[in-house]
């Protein structure tokens, strides 16, 4: 039954039917929808709309309603209503019959499916927030597991400074953490209630929806009512959040699927987390991180239909409204799945830090230490530069990485080195070197790695 027949001779075409209907997904707000419906009976008897026993007996319905839904969501997505509005009317005049007539009074689809939205984009922010908390806590774990192990780091995919595998961990610990605090911030922001808005107006019942919005457990109710129909900055921004996440995840992925690769061999990745070829017996493909670098693109796809959706929509409602929901239906589990599957990924990674040093050996990584060198005997560093560029090229032209060459070959670029040059030139000097806060220094990434804990709880 539709909630609008009224007015019309005819009903829809069969066609229009299937492309107009939105419970094959809006089902998912099943459980929001009742329980918004709950607290709208609150507050139509707070008006006198409904006496207590109707109340009472409307709650009760909308209670049962609400443990059949759970049982078998996909049963309403296949009831074939209009939406998950007429399907729960529609269900409750099955239980109450005309009683259930009186519930839609002074309400509105549209600002009950804003509230509707609102209260799955929250819970679902809930449990992101979780599941990344999670993901921070397994780099935290594998970069205590792997302190002291040296790694080398790129800018351009060339080798460029070696730095502690650990400071890679915690750098993406650093990008999940602004993640985690854009995500609430976005929580806090979407925690405002709609319900009471009506269909654009405002409600003509004097309802207080201060008291209807923090039963539903929202900070307040929302200000204006031709914005809190219209808007979807919600929507927005969750899919914002959950763009730039994926991101992270995305470049995570890239990271280590190169240092899983059979040229770098940095790392190994579970068996968990990889997949076999059907045709070369040797292969172990990287197949749950190539899947979170494929998924980014889906994610962001459903961010900027969002936002073309949006644009120069007229205030108030407009059914292309109706188009916000399965994007974000689809982005939210999969940014969710991505998350769980780098959780899986990271603990399962196995380092080969003989490998990850060799690797930091090489590349002439530690250049930068010798032109530091010249500038602390004196030497400006520019011209420091020149002349450890000179010793990289003889370096190469012998095969050798830069502590191999001899102190008169130092000496024939500039007379000014010693044999203090070769401590400079160690591994472990480089690394510890990077004291300044930040830098990837044993000490700095020891406190970062104590600050991220002591942030997480
Ligand atoms: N299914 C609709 C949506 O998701 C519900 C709101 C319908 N409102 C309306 N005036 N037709 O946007």
């Amino acid at each position: 039954m539709a909630l609008w027949g009224g007015r019309f001779s005819t009903g829809p075409d069969e066609a229009f039917k299937q492309f107009n209907d939105s419970l094959p997904f809006d089902y998912q707000l099943a459980e929001q929808d009742i329980i918004g419906s709950v607290a709208w009976a609150g507050a139509l008897k707070q008006v006198n709309v409904l006496n207590q026993q109707e109340y009472d007996d409307l709650v009760a319905a909308l209670n049962k309603l609400l443990d059949e839904v759970k049982a078998n969501p996909q049963a309403v997505a296949v009831a074939g209503h209009e939406d998950i509005h007429s399907y729960v009317e529609s269900a409750l005049i099955d239980k109450v019959g005309d009683l259930a007539k009186k519930l839609h009074t002074g309400r509105s689809r549209n600002d009950q499916v804003a509230t509707d939205f609102r209260l799955w984009c929250r819970d679902t922010a809930e449990h992101i927030l979780e599941a990344i908390a999670e993901l921070k806590g397994e780099f935290i774990a594998l970069a205590e597991r792997e302190l002291g192990t040296i790694l080398p780091g790129y800018t351009h995919l060339q080798r460029a400074q070696p730095v502690l595998f650990s400071h890679w961990c915690m750098a993406y610990v650093e990008m999940l953490e602004r993640d985690e605090s854009r995500l609430s911030d976005a929580k806090n922001r979407m925690n405002y209630c709609p319900l009471g808005s009506g269909a654009l107006a405002g409600t003509a019942y004097p309802i207080d929806r201060q008291t209807l919005a923090e039963g539903l457990g929202f900070t307040g109710a929302t200000r204006n009512s031709l914005d809190a129909v219209s808007d979807r900055d919600f929507v927005v921004e969750l899919l914002s959040c959950a763009s730039i996440s994926m991101i992270h995840l995305s470049r995570m992925a890239e990271d280590l699927i190169f240092y899983n690769s059979g040229e770098a061999g940095f790392i190994e990745l579970s068996d968990g987390v990889t997949s076999g070829s059907s045709l070369m017996p040797q292969k172990k493909n990287p197949d749950a991180l190539e899947l979170i670098r494929g998924k980014t693109g889906r994610v962001f796809g459903a961010f900027s239909a969002m936002m073309m959706t949006l644009k120069a929509l007229p205030l108030a409602y407009n059914k292309d409204m109706q188009e916000d929901k399965e994007g974000l239906f689809d982005a939210m589990p999969t940014w969710l799945a991505c998350i769980h599957m780098a959780q899986a990924c990271i603990k399962g990674i196995k380092v080969n830090a003989d490998k990850t040093l060799a690797a930091a050996k090489g590349g002439h990584s530690n250049a930068t230490e010798l032109a530091d060198y010249l500038v602390a005997k004196g030497i400006p560093f520019r011209e420091g530069h020149h002349i450890v560029g000179t010793l990289v090229q003889m370096a190469i032209a012998q095969g050798n990485n830069l502590e191999d060459l001899s102190l008169e070959q130092f000496k024939s670029v500039h007379s000014i080195f010693e044999s203090d040059v070769y401590p400079v030139l160690e591994i472990d000097a480089c690394i510890k070197a990077r004291q300044a806060q930040g830098g990837t220094s044993l000490e700095q990434v020891t406190s970062a790695i104590k600050y991220a804990k002591k942030n997480s709880k």
